[in-house]
Order: structure tokens, then C-alpha cells, then sequence
């Protein structure tokens, strides 16, 4: 089943075009990558479907339904969650605080709950009682993808969760994502690190400039290398 269905959107901050027909498709259960340099639109993708910055023309369309120029409160309620790259975690609240208070039950089978955060990111659970802004980089990524999961949703868009990271916390960053997509969770993943995103990925999109210039499966990318020094080398 098609999950999340973007189609040929356009969006622009004011009167600057960023995105010039963007289409994404995600399948049930999928982990989509968005790869590209800086500046290409891969985040804007991602606030066009979560409602921040909804596109003026095309179309979102979630679990069939047109969701496009909807409030992005009701968007995260429909199940799709967001984890911006700029980790927003409250740096006055404890761990087990900035869980608590993103927690939100959608009525399914088997919910998110402190202790399955916890399984997931043992680091969480051994600074349970640490203030969010006391914690490493990390940490504090794995805290926002966990408030995120608190709130139950059926797709995370996973905004640069790599970023800044040092490589063994990006190592176990991947498994982490890895296992929670072995639990079902769709994903897209929006990144410039590539054996991150291609390791991870069932498809990717490369963008530039607002466009997708390519989608295909990773082996077809790693096979590539004229594409990678194209759009995605520095
Ligand atoms: N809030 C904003 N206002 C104006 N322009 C923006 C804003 N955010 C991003 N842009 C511009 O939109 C383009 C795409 O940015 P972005 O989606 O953040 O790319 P990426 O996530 O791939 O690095 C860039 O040219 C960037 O400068
Ligand atoms: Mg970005």
C-alpha cells in the first residue's frame, strides 16, 4: 500500500522558489532516502508534507487522502512524525520528562511506552533523570527521534540524524533506525551522508536544485559513480 503520496509539488519561502515539482513516493513499511548537498530542498520536502511550509501547488496525499495546506498539528496527528534537524529536546526538562509530555496514544495495537524507548536507546534510560540539555549530541538525537516515537506515529521523516555526529554514534544511530524499521515503522530519511542513507534505504531520490534528479534503489547508486560525483560529492 502506498503510505505517503507526493506529487509534482512546488514550494517557495515568500517569493523564492525552492522546490519545482517534487515527487516521493513511500510505501508501507519503506525506508526512502532524500539525498543531495546542502541547499537542494531535501528539508523543504520534508516541511511540505508535514504542513510548516506547505507547498502552493501539487499534492500530499497520506493513506490515499489529499492532506496538503493542513494545519501541521493535524498532520503529526494522522501519524506522520517529524524530526527536525535541529533537535529540539527541552533542555530544562529531564529525559524522562521530554518523553512524558510527547506522549500520545493513536488508539493502536502496541504503543510506545518509556520502556521500549528505553530498550531501543539504553543511554536513554541510564540518563533518565539528566536534564536534556546536559546531554551529548547524541544522546540528544536519540531523545528527539524517541519524543517523536512517543507520539506513535506510522511514518518518521527523519531530518538529517547523522549530522555532527561522531562516526561510532553514527554506527549506532543506523542500527537503531535499522531495528525500528525491521518493527514496520516507515521512514524518509533526509541526508548528505551517503553510506548512511544507502545503507539504510530501500530507495532513494538525489535532488538538486529543487528537483529530483534521480530515483532508484541503492545498489544502483553505489554502481553509479558518475551520479555520485554529480550530485553528491562536495
Ligand atoms: N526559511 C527559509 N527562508 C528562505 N529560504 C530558505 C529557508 N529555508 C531554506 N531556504 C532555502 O531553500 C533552499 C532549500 O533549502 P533546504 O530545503 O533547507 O535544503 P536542504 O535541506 O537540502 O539542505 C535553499 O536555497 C535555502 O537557502
Ligand atoms: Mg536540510
Amino acid at each position: 500500500m502506498t503510505l505517503l503520496d507526493v506529487a509534482n509539488i512546488h514550494t517557495a519561502y515568500d517569493i523564492s522558489e525552492v522546490l519545482f515539482g517534487v515527487s516521493v513516493r513511500v510505501e508501507d513499511g519503506e525506508c526512502v532516502g532524500l539525498l543531495g548537498r546542502n541547499g537542494v530542498g531535501k528539508s523543504t520536502t520534508m516541511r511540505s508534507i508535514n504542513g510548516l511550509t506547505p507547498p502552493h501547488s501539487g499534492t500530499v496525499k497520506w493513506k490515499g487522502k489529499e492532506v496538503q495546506g493542513r494545519p501541521t498539528y493535524d498532520i503529526a496527528r494522522l501519524g506522520i512524525g517529524f524530526v527536525p534537524e535541529d533537535r529540539r529536546v527541552f533542555p530544562e526538562l529531564t529525559v524522562w520528562e521530554n518523553l512524558d509530555i510527547a506522549r500520545r496514544s493513536r488508539g493502536k495495537a502496541d504503543e510506545w511506552d518509556e520502556a521500549k524507548v528505553y530498550a531501543l536507546f539504553p543511554e536513554l534510560e541510564t540518563f533518565k533523570e539528566r536534564k536534556g540539555g546536559y546531554l551529548s549530541g547524541g544522546q540528544q538525537q536519540m531523545l528527539t527521534i524517541a519524543r517523536s516515537l512517543m507520539g506513535n506515529p506510522d511514518i518518521l521523516l527523519l531530518d538529517e540524524p547523522s549530522e555532527g555526529l561522531a562516526p561510532l554514534v553514527v554506527d549506532k544511530l543506523k542500527d537503531q533506525i535499522a531495528s525500528l524499521k525491521a518493527a514496520g515503522l516507515s521512514i524518509v530519511l533526509a541526508e548528505q551522508n551517503l553510506n548512511f542513507v544507502l545503507d539504510l534505504s530501500d530507495r532513494v531520490y538525489v535532488l538538486e536544485k529543487g528537483e529530483v534528479k534521480f530515483e532508484g534503489r541503492p545498489d544502483e547508486i553505489r554502481a553509479d559513480p558518475d551520479l555520485i560525483k554529480r550530485y553528491l560529492t562536495v
